[in-house]
């Protein structure tokens, strides 16, 4: 499929994990990839993977989020697509009881308050243009509670879902799509290594899922080049869940 042929499309996180995947795909698909991230290493490599831009930059920092948007129209003429999928879960945000006012306030800024920053500084290419999609990621625990507790990390994902919902309603006369994406748990190196060495933690989380797994990244990439394409396009304000149907189940099959 070549649905996002000539597209510009700025991901952040690019370097690992959704954001790698994700990468790949929207190059599958044709588009101009630039790819932002913290960690140079890892971001210019998966640049040079997908044939596109790479931009280090802090998404905490607003004149980071500006630079990163300016140098994607400067080089390929216009932002049509942001994802901002950029995100951390440090294992200092724990239970309320547990958790520091630092470790509350890193989490706040660089899932939440990122947001913030690469949606207001997106918005105005996509306002000139007439036409833009963006794609933030949220998580299934911005929807259901869980008795394993990121405090900080939860209330960021439910910031996010909230003002992409809003925003997506602000500005959807203006042809500017907002979506949050909400993954469930994804397979990722990290999540495989934790729970090798703790088989109970995981099967805790397994139950949970009616599909018996977690998603591999590509699935949830997937997912993001639909509603970053044409084919999503009466889609917007959306809580896109992605999660093998976690929030949706009661009893999960044996
Ligand atoms: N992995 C999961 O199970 C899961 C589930 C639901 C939601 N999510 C969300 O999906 C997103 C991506 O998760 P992932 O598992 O692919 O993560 P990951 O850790 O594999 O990749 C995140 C990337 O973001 C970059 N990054 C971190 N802080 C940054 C900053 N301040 N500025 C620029 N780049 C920065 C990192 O260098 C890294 O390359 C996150 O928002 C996460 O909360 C993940």
């Amino acid at each position: 499929m070549q649905r996002l042929q000539g597209r510009v499309a700025v991901i952040t996180g690019a370097g690992s994990g959704i954001g790698l995947a994700t990468a790949r795909r929207f190059a599958e698909e044709g588009a101009h990839v630039v790819c932002v991230d913290l960690d140079e290493p890892s971001g210019s490599s998966a640049a040079a993977e997908v044939g596109g831009l790479f931009v280090k930059a802090d998404v905490t920092s607003e004149s980071d989020v500006i630079r990163m948007y300016q140098t994607a129209f400067d080089t390929y003429g216009s932002v049509d697509i942001a994802f901002n999928n950029a995100g951390i879960s440090p294992p200092d945000d724990d239970s309320i009881l547990e958790t520091g006012l630092d470790a509350w306030r890193r989490v706040q800024e660089v899932n939440l308050t990122s947001v913030y920053l690469c949606c207001k500084y997106a918005i105005p290419y996509m306002q000139r243009q007439g036409k833009g999609s963006i794609i933030n990621t949220a998580s299934f625990v911005a929807v259901m509670g869980s008795a394993t507790s990121q405090i900080s990390y939860t209330a960021s994902k439910g910031g996010v879902l909230a003002m992409s919902r809003e925003l997506g309603v602000q500005f959807a006369r203006e042809g500017i799509r907002v979506n949050a994406l909400c993954p469930g748990p994804v397979n990722t190196p990290l999540l495989r290594e934790l729970f090798a060495k703790d088989p109970e933690r995981a099967q805790r989380r397994l139950v949970h899922i009616p599909v018996g797994r977690f998603a591999e990244a590509s699935e949830i990439a997937a997912a993001v080049a639909f509603l970053a394409s044409d084919d999503a396009s009466f889609i917007t304000g959306s809580e896109f869940l992605v999660d093998g149907g976690i929030s949706g189940a009661y009893v999960t099959p044996l």
